[in-house]
């Protein structure tokens, strides 16, 4: 089976969902608090393994409770996690969420996640060399991503960036990417100059715009396309963008077109919505074929 290695963030969520948000300096009360599994790098590898792909992670963890939590929960979802490393001195990541109305807006402290450096990426180089796409994201430093992205180019495997966060990125890393995955407002940052038609247009069947409930943007070659969402009743959007990285990746790594394989994140992350947390709501395999529409030609 084809594998997805994924280098990423892993971190626990808190997650606190209120009426509204404060003000500064104001306090409000809030509704219902929970902690569920997050970082952007463990969502998606858990939402490429729900689909049952086999996914390999690179990451952190800090040397408390919620750092064996998070490799628990992984192990869990059949990621592999042989080559997650456990740091001392910090505490493993963190995300302070709140959700007003079904949107979030969160606090990221980095913690262990902080520590994946280029030189961790390099020692694990035979592992990335033995997977067929890898994925990273933001959360992460950028000369990790920079030597993922070498070494993918060197070894021919193609290579995801999810630009999210959005912070600076060295324009050869951009380059180096075969897919770039930005929502709408990182994708203005990181083109200024350009409309997202414009951008897309610039960058054929390697940029891929994702733009909430409003559709997924890319360019063939020849023309634009807006992929539509599939409408759901959203509780919490936390981790969507993740889900549909996952289900993305598997729908590459299984050989489906560029648009198929949109299509299937969109398929994976209306579903993830549908239930609180970023892991919560991310779909199995079986679960997703009894959708509608899921394209039963797809040998996934
Ligand atoms: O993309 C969503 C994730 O980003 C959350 O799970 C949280 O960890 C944040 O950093
Ligand atoms: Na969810």
């Amino acid at each position: 089976m084809k594998k997805i290695l994924v280098l990423g963030s892993l971190s626990t969520d808190f997650v606190a969902i209120t009426d509204r948000r404060p003000n500064v300096g104001e306090t409000v009360q809030g509704n219902e608090f929970f902690t569920t599994f997050g970082g952007k790098g463990a969502n998606q590898a858990v939402a490429a393994a729900r689909l049952n792909s086999n996914v390999v992670m690179l990451g952190k963890v800090g040397v408390d409770s919620f750092g064996e939590d998070i490799l628990e929960n992984l192990r869990k979802n059949s990621v592999d996690v042989k080559c997650v490393e456990s740091v001392t001195s910090v505490s493993s990541g963190a995300a302070l969420i709140t959700i007003a109305d079904s949107d979030n807006s969160i606090v990221y402290v980095p913690g262990a996640n902080g520590k994946v450096d280029g030189e961790y990426v390099r020692k694990n180089k035979d592992t990335i060399e033995a997977c067929d796409i890898a994925i990273a994201q933001n959360e992460v430093s950028e000369d990790a991503i920079e030597v993922l992205a070498e070494i993918c180019i060197e070894a021919k495997i193609p290579f995801i960036l999810n630009p999210a966060p959005y912070r600076e990125l060295k324009a050869s890393i951009l380059e180096k990417a075969t897919y770039l995955l930005p929502n709408e407002s990182e994708c203005k940052l990181l083109y200024p100059d350009l409309s997202i038609e414009e951008a897309v247009a610039k960058h054929p069947n390697k940029l891929v715009v994702t733009m909430g409930s409003k559709g997924v943007f890319f360019n063939d070659g020849k023309e634009s396309h807006l992929v539509e969402t599939f409408k759901v009743d959203a509780v919490d959007t936390t981790g969507a963008g993740d889900t549909f990285i996952g289900g993305f990746a598997t729908g590459l790594v299984n050989n489906l077109s560029l648009e198929d394989s949109i299509i299937l994140g969109n398929l994976s992350a209306s579903e993830s919505v549908t239930k609180m947390g970023a892991q919560g709501g991310m779909p199995r395999l079986e679960e997703l074929k009894n959708n509608k529409n899921y394209k039963n030609k797809w040998k996934l």
